[in-house]
């Protein structure tokens, strides 16, 4: 007999081409939804390599040619697909745009999709939690970019769905999505397995800055590189790759990718300018995320290149370093 987790699998599968099949052969998916995408800037080439697809403006296109298909009602919501409230039944998904979210070996467990009208609330709907997708253990991408990682020895970490797409096309294709929440533990492991390597590239407004402040600890912790790279106010890498085009996109990554803890500690040193007793509060936070590196010798380095750039005793740092590592044992 088949698990539950399998059928769920090849529900969902069936979900993805039905969205696939709406977007290519439909007049409404292709009017709306496949210019949209063109709009945007998407190549037909991405777009079948990412199985982006389109769900029909009606309240049950997908419940009515899924149970004519044979799937059960009970099925399509325990995949996420329909909503059954008060005798009803409906499909999630009407009017939007779909990006399927693959697991690790590419099978669909999830859909993201976008809404097409402009003050539209939520831009994005996404699948609830199912048997099938936790939101926590996954990363957008992983699937289509887990060789190129481990062959560039490098992670593009970015936002959005979108973001993926843009560099993707502009052939970075190791990029991979938190889908706006910050990064779990999981999720780092799932990149370490190709590499050690990780580049955050967040939205250019403060709520990107402060998500690549967050979490980063967490990637030290276990002993990866982070650099980062900020984007101007208001861009974030899908619209910037776009504006610039693929390659100059790629120098202004070269340009301007710094190592993460440095970038940290220049950040806070503009923010309390002069001030004394802010310069010595930024300290702490500062020697927090040094002290989570676990090799002893690219910590040192960190050390003495902070202490140039606060103008601090390297020895005071490294004694701060300690007190932090012992109060967390
Ligand atoms: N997100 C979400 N639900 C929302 C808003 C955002 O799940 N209501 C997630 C999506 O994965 C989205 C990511 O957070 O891709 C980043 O959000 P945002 O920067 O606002 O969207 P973009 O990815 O830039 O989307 P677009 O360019 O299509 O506007
Ligand atoms: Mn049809
Ligand atoms: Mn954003
Ligand atoms: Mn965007
Ligand atoms: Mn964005």
């Amino acid at each position: 007999v088949q698990s539950e987790k399998e059928s769920l699998l090849i529900v969902l599968n069936y979900a993805k081409d039905f969205f696939k099949h709406n977007l290519s052969e439909e007049e409404e998916g292709q009017s709306i939804g496949l210019s949209y995408f063109r709009e945007r800037g998407f190549t037909q080439e991405v777009i079948q390599k990412f199985d982006l697809g389109y769900s029909l403006n009606q309240w049950d296109a997908l419940l009515k040619a899924g149970v004519a298909k044979g799937y059960q009602k009970d099925l399509l919501e325990k995949a996420g697909l329909i909503i059954c409230k008060e005798n009803k039944e409906y499909d999630r998904f009407r009017g939007r745009v779909t990006f399927p979210i693959h697991n690790i070996s590419g099978r669909v467990i999830a859909f993201g999709a976008r809404t097409l009208k402009k003050d539209d609330k939520p831009k994005y709907l996404n699948s609830p939690e199912t048997e099938v997708y936790h939101k926590s253990d996954i990363l957008y991408g992983i699937f289509q970019a887990k060789q190129s990682i481990r062959n560039e020895d490098n992670s593009y970490l970015v936002e959005g769905y979108t973001d993926v797409l843009s560099l993707y096309q502009a052939g970075i294709e190791n990029v991979v999505a938190s889908s706006g929440t910050s990064l779990t533990s999981n999720q780092i492991g799932l990149i370490k397995r190709y590499s050690q390597n990780v580049t955050i590239l967040y939205d250019g407004d403060t709520a990107g800055i402060n998500a690549s402040l967050r979490g980063v600890d967490l990637i030290l912790e276990r002993g990866m590189n982070v650099r980062v790279v900020i984007f101007p106010e208001g861009e974030d890498p899908d619209s910037y790759c776009q504006k610039l085009g693929g390659a100059a996109f790629k120098d202004y990554l070269q340009e301007h990718s710094q190592d993460f803890i440095l970038f940290k500690t220049q950040l806070h040193l503009k923010e309390a300018g002069n001030d004394p007793i802010k310069r010595a509060g930024i300290i702490r936070s500062i020697v927090e995320s040094i002290a989570k590196i676990p090799d002893p010798i690219r910590q040192s380095v960190f050390y003495k290149e902070c202490s140039n750039l606060l103008n601090i005793e390297e020895n005071i740092l490294i004694e701060e370093g300690k007190k932090i590592a012992l109060s967390e044992q």
